[in-house]
């Protein structure tokens, strides 16, 4: 059988791709995500998305450049399930430092659950390195449409930006 090569295009979020981000969590989560999208216009915040030509959102990625003085935290970092291991979470995350220098800054970071190793030795394998441990929580849903409070340990990591090769 033939590959397929899809190309894949890196934009800014829209309130309109809203409703194409379902597969990316629950109902709360897509409203923690309109919310970056507000935070986006006052400038605190960019929010990419990973597109094929149809310009369906298949991955995203917040950037807040609120969080930590001096950097940009990369968050909500996913990739829809069904393309996952296909170098599209590499690409959100070099577009996400190439935003972070673009605004002058020379830090990235973010933070990764200490239950999910596949996604800590990405980041390592892309030069992220450990500086401390947290513990975070966010409000979420349940399938059954419970509201609950989801706390985890979050191993914190960063890496300094060098001029882009
Ligand atoms: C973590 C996540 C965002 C990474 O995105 P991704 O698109 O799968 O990441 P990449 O494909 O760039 O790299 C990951 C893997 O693909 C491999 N890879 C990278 N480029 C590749 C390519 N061109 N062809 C084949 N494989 C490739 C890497 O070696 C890596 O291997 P692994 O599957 O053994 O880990 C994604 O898996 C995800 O959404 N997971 C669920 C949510 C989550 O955990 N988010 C992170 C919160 S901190």
């Amino acid at each position: 059988m033939a590959d397929i090569v899809v190309p894949m295009t890196i934009r800014d979020l829209t309130r309109a791709d809203l409703p194409s981000c379902r597969w990316s969590g629950s109902p709360t989560h897509l409203v923690s995500i309109a919310t970056a999208l507000d935070r986006a216009e006052r400038g605190e915040v960019d929010y990419l998305c990973a597109c094929p030509p149809s310009g369906f959102p298949l991955g995203h990625c917040g950037i807040d450049y609120a969080r930590s003085p001096g950097a940009g935290t990369l968050w909500q970092l996913a990739v829809h399930g069904g393309l996952q291991s296909l170098g599209i979470g590499t690409q959100l995350i070099q577009a996400a430092e190439q935003r972070i220098r673009g605004r002058g800054l020379g830090r990235a970071e973010l933070a990764v659950e200490e239950s999910n190793p596949r996604a800590r030795v990405l980041y390592e394998r892309l030069g992220y390195a450990e500086f401390d441990r947290e513990t975070q929580g966010w409000d979420d849903q349940t399938e059954e449409g419970y509201f609950v409070r989801y706390e985890t340990q979050c191993i914190l990591m960063r890496k300094e930006l060098g001029p882009e090769r």
